[in-house]
């Protein structure tokens, strides 16, 4: 079975081929220099890039694995959450294609595909525990099966990633600024009690990230001296120690709330015994060498995805869209396209 994955619902359109479980191939356009020039997604321009580039990104794709369109038996697209006007694009290329093919058709929760990609590299194996840090999403869940989903928690205001970015632009670092934080932060020692750890004093599994930002923005206010240099940085190996420091402290700070609420949530769930951390945040040094260890101290597995397949791609999609349709799963053409902020309903049809 050969299921075609469409991702457009931010600020990469990226289209990939799965064939039985393995990848065939993947194409991407990123759109990041773009919206760099306005310091975030500018969502307007976000669609016309998808509406640019999605056609001929489909025929590189056929073509460099020489098949064609009516070979292609399941076509899974990313619904949401997302841009609204973004996913639009995905959504009706993908009704457009599988109604001219006769393709079985499914819309996939964006965030659930950023949990299942792990499969790629490793078999998954249920019930597992996903920690999904993004741009836009913070959630841990129960995964019990690519089907079933228990949300145990979630951010209740920014998400991570969105932290990473602000604390960036505060620096007067480029945007999306969490990678140049990370490599930043990775050079300096973290500086104990600088920042706190939000929203751990607590017993629920949610998350707060805000009350970080605001933290860290009153200190930076206080000291100017490292947004004078971070403005002007022109490679990350010219920081002074001190910038590195603060860096390094904002990550730590990031990093051992997740590791706290993740630790929390598997203590809950004796049962799970693998761990899943994917998303762009999952990119993050700090987080990849503190899970690793979490897992080595508990004695569990862990998946982490590969830098590449942490951020948005096709090929999360078409392997999500491969194990559902495995499971005998399928949308009917009139699915909706779901933006942020609303829940995805439960409304695909399945055999099994
Ligand atoms: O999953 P993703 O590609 O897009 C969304 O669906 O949001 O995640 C993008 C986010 C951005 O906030 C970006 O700054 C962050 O992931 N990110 C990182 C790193 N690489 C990407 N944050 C911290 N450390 C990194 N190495
Ligand atoms: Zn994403």
């Amino acid at each position: 079975m050969i299921c075609l994955g469409i991702e457009s619902s931010c600020d990469e359109t990226s289209l990939a081929l799965v064939r039985d479980g393995q990848l065939l191939d993947a194409v991407l356009a990123t759109q990041a220099d773009i919206h760099a020039l306005f310091g975030g997604v500018v969502p307007e321009l976000a669609s016309r890039e998808h509406y640019r580039f999605i056609g001929p990104l489909f025929d590189v794709l056929m073509e460099r694995t020489g098949l064609a369109a009516a070979d292609v038996n399941v076509v899974a697209v990313s619904r949401g959450p997302g841009l609204l006007g973004s996913l639009l694009v995905g959504t009706a290329f993908a009704k457009g294609l599988a109604l001219g093919t006769g393709a079985r058709l499914i819309g996939i929760n964006h965030l659930h595909a950023h949990l299942l990609a792990a499969g790629l590299q490793e078999p998954l194996r249920f019930p597992s525990l996903g920690l999904l840090v993004s741009g836009g999403h913070t959630h841990l869940y129960r995964i019990v099966s690519p089907r079933a989903w228990e949300q145990l928690g979630r951010t209740l205001d920014d998400a991570a990633g969105e932290a990473f970015d602000k604390v960036a632009k505060t620096l007067g670092l480029p945007y999306p600024g969490g990678r140049l934080l990370d490599a930043l932060g990775q050079r300096g020692d973290p500086v104990p009690h600088l920042f706190p750890r939000p929203y751990i004093d607590n017993d629920t599994l949610d998350f707060s990230f805000s009350g970080l930002k605001t933290a860290v923005s009153g200190y930076l206010g206080e000291h100017p001296e490292h947004t004078a240099v971070a403005g002007k940085l022109r490679a990350v190996e010219d920081a002074p120690q001190a910038l590195c420091d603060v860096c390094a402290s904002f990550n730590w700070a990031v990093v051992d709330t997740l590791r706290i609420k993740t630790e929390r949530a598997l203590d809950r769930h004796p049962d799970i015994n693998t761990l899943i951390v994917a998303g762009g945040v999952a990119a993050n040094t700090l987080l990849r060498a503190e899970m690793t260890a979490l897992m080595q101290r508990r004695k569990g597995r862990l998946i982490l995805p590969s830098p590449t397949l942490c951020t948005d791609n096709g090929s999360m999609v078409a392997y999500a869209g491969w194990l559902l349709a495995d499971r005998g799963c399928e949308h009917a053409l009139d699915f909706e396209t779901i933006p942020r902020g609303r829940r995805i309903p439960d409304d695909m049809r399945c055999v099994e």
